[in-house]
C-alpha cells in the first residue's frame, strides 16, 4: 500500500482525535467570548457616560465640577474621560484588578444606598486620599500616560513654574505632589503636608 496522502494522515487525526479537537475548539470560542465581554464591559464601564451618570451622586458633584476643569474644556477642545486619569491605561491585568475593587464601590452605592449626595459628600476626602494613594503607587502613571516632562516646553512656562518642573523632572516626582484637586473640588489633606502648589490658584477648578 503506498504511503498515506497527506489529506488521510489529517483525516485520520481528526477522527481519532474528535473529542479533543472539539474540546479545544469550544475552550477557544469560550475564550473569546469572555475576552469580547470582558472587552465590551470594560469600554462600557469606562465611558463617560457610565462613570458620570450612573452614579447620580456623581452628577451633581465629581462630574459637575469636572466640567469646569481644563481637563473638559480647553483652547484645544481636548477632552480627558474619567476612566484616562481613573482607569490603568494599556494594563491588563492593572485594569482587571481595578475593575474587581471598583465592583465594592458599586456595592458601597446600590447596597448601602450612597446614591444619596447626602452621603456621598462626607466620604468624598476619605475617597480622595484613596485615589492619591494610587497615584503615589504608580507615581502618577496615567498622568504620564499624556504628560511626559521630557515633553514640556519648559522655555514657554513662566519662570516660577519652570523651576519647579525643572526640579520636579530630576526625581521623576509625581504630579500629584503639587497638583492636587485640579478636576474636582480641592481638599485639604489635614493629614499630609500641605500640597506645594497650593495657593497658586491659576486652574483651579471655579
Ligand atoms: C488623556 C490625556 C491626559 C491625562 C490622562 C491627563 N492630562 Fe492633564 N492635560 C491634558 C491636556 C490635553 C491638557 C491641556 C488643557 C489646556 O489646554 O489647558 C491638560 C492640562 C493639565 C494641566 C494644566 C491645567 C490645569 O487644570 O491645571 C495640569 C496641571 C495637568 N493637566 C495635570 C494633570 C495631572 C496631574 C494628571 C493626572 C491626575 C493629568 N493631567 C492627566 C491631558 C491629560
Ligand atoms: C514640585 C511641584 C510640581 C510638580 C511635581 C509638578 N508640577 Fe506642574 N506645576 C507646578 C506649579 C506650581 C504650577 C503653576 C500652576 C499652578 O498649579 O497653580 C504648575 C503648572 C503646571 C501646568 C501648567 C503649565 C503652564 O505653563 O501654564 C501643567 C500642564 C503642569 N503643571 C503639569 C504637570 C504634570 C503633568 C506633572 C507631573 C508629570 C507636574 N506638573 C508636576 C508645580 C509642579
Ligand atoms: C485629569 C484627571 C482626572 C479626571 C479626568 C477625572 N478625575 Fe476624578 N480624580 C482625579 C484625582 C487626582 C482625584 C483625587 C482628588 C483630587 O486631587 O482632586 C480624583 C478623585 C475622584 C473621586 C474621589 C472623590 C473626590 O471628590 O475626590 C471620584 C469619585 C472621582 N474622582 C470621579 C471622577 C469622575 C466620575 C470623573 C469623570 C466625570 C473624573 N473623576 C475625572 C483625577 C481625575
Amino acid at each position: 500500500m503506498p504511503g498515506k496522502s497527506i489529506f488521510q494522515s489529517v483525516g485520520s487525526f481528526i477522527r481519532t482525535r474528535f473529542q479533543y479537537i472539539a474540546v479545544a475548539v469550544i475552550a477557544v470560542g469560550v475564550g473569546l467570548d469572555l475576552v469580547g465581554g470582558y472587552a465590551t464591559a470594560v469600554d462600557y464601564t469606562s465611558s463617560l457616560q457610565f462613570c458620570a451618570h450612573t452614579c447620580h451622586e456623581m452628577e451633581k458633584t465629581v462630574f459637575e465640577e469636572y466640567t469646569h476643569s481644563k481637563h473638559y474644556k480647553n483652547e484645544q477642545g481636548v477632552v480627558v474621560a474619567c476612566a484616562q486619569c481613573h482607569v490603568p491605561q494599556n494594563n491588563w491585568p492593572a485594569t482587571f484588578g481595578h475593575k474587581f475593587m471598583a465592583t465594592f464601590e458599586l456595592y458601597n452605592h446600590f447596597i448601602l444606598g450612597e446614591s444619596d449626595p447626602a452621603k456621598f459628600t462626607p466620604r468624598r476626602l476619605e475617597l480622595a486620599k484613596k485615589v492619591w494613594a494610587g497615584f503615589a503607587a504608580t507615581n502618577a502613571r496615567e498622568c504620564k500616560a499624556c504628560h511626559k516632562y521630557t515633553n514640556m516646553l519648559l522655555e514657554e512656562q513662566r519662570p516660577s513654574i519652570r523651576a519647579q518642573h525643572t526640579d520636579a523632572m530630576k526625581t521623576d516626582e509625581n504630579c500629584l505632589d503639587c497638583h492636587k484637586g485640579i478636576t474636582h473640588k480641592k481638599f485639604e489633606d489635614p493629614s499630609a503636608a500641605p500640597a506645594k502648589a497650593a495657593g497658586a490658584s491659576d486652574f483651579d477648578v471655579q
